[in-house]
């Protein structure tokens, strides 16, 4: 029987994160998995910073990422002083390393998967499945999509969710966390009433008779084609296998649609966050801004995604609440704002300044659902989000926070 091969799109400093999490256990999991992983860099030229310990001395010169983590094991620019396993391979080519993977990780800021997703087009397995771990939506004119079903639409397969309190330079050091996969393609058990909470033997990946369903099990163009039975099935239980290290636990659940919109909508909040805290408000005003971003969320899932979210999901797991408190503490979104604040210079300077290459999401998403709701007439519903947007324009300022987003009571 065959074993899956697994491939990871994008090596950021989640990218190659995750991608060391994945590699370590194909490794652990010869039954089910090749040993090696593929992992898709966006190739450009980088020197072994002076404070590395493979730094050669004055023989320093830049040279392909691809090469450095192939020879070293090592993204130096995006996750230096990590250890990635030997059997991770940079790949600068997506069609290459995508090729005959029957797993597919995508992992890169949203911005670029649009274009990523229409080079991989034609070159993956038609009974891949996915998991994104992207965290943002994707605007169009007036509507609002996750990630995973735009990715899955656009290559025509089966796309899942990972998102949690992340913070990736902490699970790089093995410092334990907890994350939540969001899994639930159509087929027969899945379209039963949803089973709530983690499970991972329910479900089982058996399409057969049923390629007339798209990635959201409805009849439509896009067909999924099946597993071939000679693979292990794909479900939650080989996700969680997948994913799975004693410093990064995982819970496999139903709700695609609740994973995917709190990582994505609690970057907006952390901008929020960090823009009270650059203002010197300090944690009662960070506090504030939370529940009411918190409440932004849930509103934004129910009122866009009733269909398909749990709104408990965003209390219960760590894709919800528990990653709006750590990014509104540790994450970049929160430290650029703080910064811009402190400064008075534009996030986006900060962002340049400081990260290095890593890319902010918070921005981005604020603006995109601000022209999202305000083609709807809704921005005024949304005043956090909205303040956010506002803010980043120039036209309020941290200190009108309070009185936008403050309601008077019952
Ligand atoms: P990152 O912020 O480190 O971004 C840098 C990556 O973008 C690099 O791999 C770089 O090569 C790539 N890139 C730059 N220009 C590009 C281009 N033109 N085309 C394609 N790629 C280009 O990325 P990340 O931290 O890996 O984030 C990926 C996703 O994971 C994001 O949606 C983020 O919100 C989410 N996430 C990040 C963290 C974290 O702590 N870093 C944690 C959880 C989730
Ligand atoms: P930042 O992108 O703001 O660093 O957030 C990281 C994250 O998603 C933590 O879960």
């Amino acid at each position: 029987s065959k074993r899956h091969k697994v491939a990871v799109v994008g090596s950021g400093n989640w990218g190659s994160t995750i991608a060391k999490i994945v590699a370590e256990n194909t490794r652990a999991h010869p039954e089910l998995f090749e040993e090696d992983v593929q992992m898709w860099v966006f190739e450009e030229e980088v020197t072994i910073p002076k404070n590395s310990k493979h730094y050669p001395g004055d023989s320093a010169k830049p040279e392909k990422l691809t090469s450095l983590i192939n020879k070293y094991h090592e993204n130096f620019k995006y996750l230096p002083d990590i250890p990635l396993p030997t059997n991770l391979v940079a790949n600068p080519s997506v069609e290459n390393a995508v090729e005959g993977a029957s797993i597919l990780i995508f992992n890169l800021p949203h911005q670029f998967i649009g274009r990523l997703s229409q080079q991989m087009r034609g070159h993956i397995l038609p009974f891949a499945r996915g998991i994104s771990c992207i965290k943002g939506v994707h605007v169009t004119d007036a509507s609002v999509s996750l990630f995973s079903e735009t990715i899955g639409k656009g290559l025509g397969i089966y796309v899942g969710a990972l998102s949690g309190a992340n913070l990736a330079t902490e699970i790089a050091k093995e410092k334990w966390s907890e994350t939540t996969i969001g899994y639930d393609p159509p087929m027969l058990d899945s379209r039963t009433p949803t089973p709530r909470g983690p499970s991972p033997q329910a479900s089982t990946d058996d399409l057969k008779g049923l390629q007339h369903l798209d990635v959201h099990g409805e009849v439509s163009s896009v067909k999924l084609t099946p597993l071939p039975s000679d693979y292990p099935p794909i479900d939650h239980a080989l996700w969680h296998t997948l994913f799975h290290r004693q410093y990064f636990h995982i819970r496999v659940i139903h709700d695609v649609a609740g994973v995917s919109l709190g990582g994505a909508l609690k970057n907006i909040v952390a901008v929020a966050a960090g823009f009270v805290d650059g203002r010197g408000w300090g944690d009662n005003a960070k506090a504030a801004v939370m529940r009411v971003g918190l409440l932004e969320m849930v509103k934004f899932g129910k009122e866009f995604f009733a269909e398909t979210v749990d709104p408990a999901t965003f209390l219960e797991e760590s894709c919800g609440v528990a990653d709006l408190i750590t990014s509104c503490s540790g994450g970049r979104n929160h430290k650029c704002a703080k910064m811009s604040v402190e400064e008075g210079l534009s996030i986006n300077e900060i962002e340049k300044r400081e990260l290095n290459g890593q890319k902010l999401q918070g921005t981005s998403t604020a603006y995109e659902v601000h022209s999202f709701l305000n083609s709807r007439g809704l921005a005024h519903e949304y005043p956090l989000f909205t303040a956010v947007y506002n803010i980043l324009e120039g036209n309020n300022t941290v200190d009108d926070i309070p009185d936008l987003i403050s309601k008077p009571g019952e």
